[in-house]
């Protein structure tokens, strides 16, 4: 045989063997996993396997008592277990931290200071996976650095928990689609914890929306724009920074995403079709890591803006931006046919008067469709409208806190669902297509903002279920 010839039959022989290894298509030519096909980055996506079966509306069975195991206790992880401590039905069963002393913190001041058992203990790096092993525990609550959160999941869901597991649930695409294979084959919850969607404001507008209030939703933004300076020096191994420094890209979309995502009712009725992505070059997020690591490489840049197109044509703004001095800002905007909503900097809207019902004015009292209604309406809507899974907990919620509430909303909402054998507020397909971001966005800006295909993670069921709502019994 020719030296060319058989070239080329080991290239195919390789290729082969990865699509039977991943069962996707790999670029062999770029060694990356997308291909530009006629200027569009298309992301491979690997099939079903037998046995596996769609997520949509999944319910478990219902568990009166939910069994919990925490894994992560820095920052983050400690105040999901205090919140969990005011939820009828939990049960802290394990802690799980690779510092012995966090994980004694969580005992000593919200366990015991609240008189309720101590937890069992697993400390190390591969710890957490005694803790999966465990037959008394039903969901693994995963509060660690982005890095593991993926390994985490899937061995919870192999071991048979449910998973709640922070943002974003997992940095690549290849990790997206494990996460949703892997819960569509062990049939177990994988939801990511995006608390946004449980805020005050967004739970507000999110049901003006579904009420028609603001006409068609055609356009909303949403962002992180966050300085993190004065925390760049307490993430644990500083894995946060080094994450930064190593990827570009909107690799913290989730929040911003995920609110807009509920009101244009993605993957139950429209999705996700393509995104543009064009980042600045990084100027502070350089300067820190000179300082922390000792490096001039920073990958990420201080201001990503990243433009998503839905199948419907309507359109989301999305920005990141944890580096400038700016306030802090999630945007949350909304711009119906009819009406609009913003957060930030100031919360207001925009409302037609034939939208709201009789007698919601005062006498002679009219509105301005050029401007933001008048501050008395505007509190009298947010405590009207406010949605009615945030209105059944608004009093607890804002006594346990946790961003202001909406973290407890969060947690009580998962736990009600389970408890309830509901599906929950966010599903895997969620968890999927709001944390690809980082490595769609990434791809995006490496080739000079050309379009990339956001991959369709529910493989074909996006129009199935019609209009996002939450469960309840
Ligand atoms: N939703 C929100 O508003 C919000 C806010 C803050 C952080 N977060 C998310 O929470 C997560 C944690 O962030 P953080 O600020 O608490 O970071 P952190 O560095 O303070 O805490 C991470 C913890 O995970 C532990 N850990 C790391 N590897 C582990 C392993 N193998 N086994 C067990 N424990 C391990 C570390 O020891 C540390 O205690 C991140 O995903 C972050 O994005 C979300």
């Amino acid at each position: 045989m020719k030296k060319n010839t058989l070239t080329i039959t080991i290239s195919a022989m390789l290729m082969l063997l990865c699509i039977v290894i991943t069962g996707c298509k790999c670029d062999n030519k770029n060694g990356k996993n997308y291909q530009i096909k006629d200027n569009v980055i298309v992301f491979d996506e690997p099939q079903r396997v037998d046995g596996q079966a769609s997520m949509l509306e999944f319910a478990a069975e219902p568990m009166p008592v939910v069994r919990v195991g925490f894994i992560g206790l820095g920052m983050r992880g400690p105040d999901a277990v205090y919140r969990m401590t005011f939820i009828d039905g939990v049960e802290i069963v394990a802690l799980c931290d690779l510092l012995p002393e966090n994980v004694e913190k969580v005992q000593r001041d919200i366990l015991e200071a609240k008189g309720l058992p101590r937890a069992a203990e697993y400390v190390g790096e591969t710890a957490y996976e005694q803790l999966c092993e465990r037959d008394d525990i039903d969901l693994v609550y995963i509060a660690t650095n982005w890095q593991t959160h993926v390994p985490m999941a899937v061995y919870a869901m192999q071991h048979g928990k449910h998973v709640a597991v922070e943002v974003p649930a997992a940095t690549t695409v290849e990790d997206c689609w494990k996460l949703v294979d892997v819960s569509e084959q062990t049939r177990k919850h994988c939801m990511m914890l995006e608390n946004c969607t449980y805020d005050f404001f967004e739970m507000t507008a999110l049901n003006m929306a579904k009420l028609g209030m603001f006409g068609e939703v055609i356009h909303a933004e949403g962002a992180y724009i966050h300085n993190l300076e004065p925390y760049w020096h307490e993430y644990q191994g500083n894995w946060r920074l080094d994450y930064n420094q190593k990827h570009g890209g909107d690799v913290y979309a989730t929040h911003g995403l995920g609110p807009v995502c509920q009101v244009l009712d993605i993957h139950r009725g429209d999705k996700m079709d393509y995104l543009v992505s064009m980042s600045t070059p990084s100027y502070n997020g350089k300067k820190i890591a000179k300082e922390m690591m000792g490096t001039d490489d920073f990958a990420n840049g201080d201001m990503t803006t990243t433009m998503i197109q839905t199948h419907k044509g309507k359109t989301i703004l999305i920005e990141h931006n944890v580096y400038t001095y700016r306030p802090y800002n999630r945007l949350y905007q909304l711009t119906g046919t009819e009406g609009f909503a913003n957060k930030y900097p100031i919360e207001g809207f925009t409302l037609m008067e034939k939208n709201l019902p009789e007698g919601f004015l005062e006498e002679g009292q009219h509105l301005n469709v050029h401007g933001f209604v008048p501050k008395d309406v505007r509190d009298k809507i947010l405590k009207e409208y406010l949605h009615p899974v945030a209105k059944n907990v608004e009093e607890l919620a804002k006594q346990v806190g946790g961003h202001g509430g909406m973290d407890f909303i969060m947690d009580y909402r998962l736990i009600y669902c389970l408890q309830n054998g509901l599906p929950l507020d966010e599903d895997v397909y969620d968890a999927a297509e709001w944390s690809c971001i980082g490595d769609l966005t990434r791809a995006s800006i490496d080739n000079h903002g050309m379009p990339v295909q956001v991959p369709d993670f529910t493989r074909g069921d996006w129009n199935k279920v019609q209009g996002y709502k939450h469960a309840m019994k």
